[in-house]
């Protein structure tokens, strides 16, 4: 079976959790609990083929920088992700590919598709939008990040 490791990486409050839990259980959770580091662990059908995706949601608060530095070796995908509704959360991002959640809070958007392609195509990376709250795009990051990881 082979296996598949990704890494939410972010600020805090941008959305990780909420993707992963929306990937993994068809669920949106409304509440914000900030995360100290969570693991979990599905089996997909990839392209056709059965694999296990093991997801590391890490904590984007500071308090907890130290903790989510120690899993960094041990990931081989990583998704980078930012709301679209808070400026900061996107200045914060460096590295890895490219995940603007929130994409539903269309009215409270701060940061443009253009701006977030740009940055993309600088990095040689791929910028999808998202949304934990009605799923759009939940799939795609997590399926397109394997094929990714699975085609080095
Ligand atoms: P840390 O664990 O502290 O790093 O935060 P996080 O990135 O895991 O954020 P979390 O998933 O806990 O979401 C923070 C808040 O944003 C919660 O209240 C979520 O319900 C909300 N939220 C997350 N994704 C979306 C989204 O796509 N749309 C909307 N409207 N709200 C979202
Ligand atoms: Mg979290």
């Amino acid at each position: 079976l082979v296996l598949h490791k990704v890494i939410m990486v972010g600020s805090g409050g941008v959305g990780k959790s909420a993707l992963t839990l929306q990937f993994m259980y068809d669920e949106f959770v409304e509440d914000y609990e900030p995360t100290k580091a969570d693991s979990y662990r599905k089996k997909v059908v990839l392209d056709g083929e059965e694999v296990q995706i093991d997801i590391l949601d890490t904590a984007g608060q500071e308090d907890y920088a130290a903790i989510r530095d120690n899993y960094f070796r041990s990931g081989e995908g990583f998704l980078l992700v930012f709301s679209i509704t808070e400026q900061e959360s996107f200045s914060a991002t460096s590295d890895f590919r490219y995940v603007g959640n929130k994409s539903d809070l269309e009215d409270k958007r701060q940061v443009s598709v253009t701006g977030a392609r740009e940055k993309a195509e600088e990095w040689g990376v791929q910028y999808v939008e998202t949304s934990a709250k009605t799923r759009a795009n939940v799939d795609k990051v997590f399926f397109d990040l394997m094929r990714e990881v699975r085609a080095k």
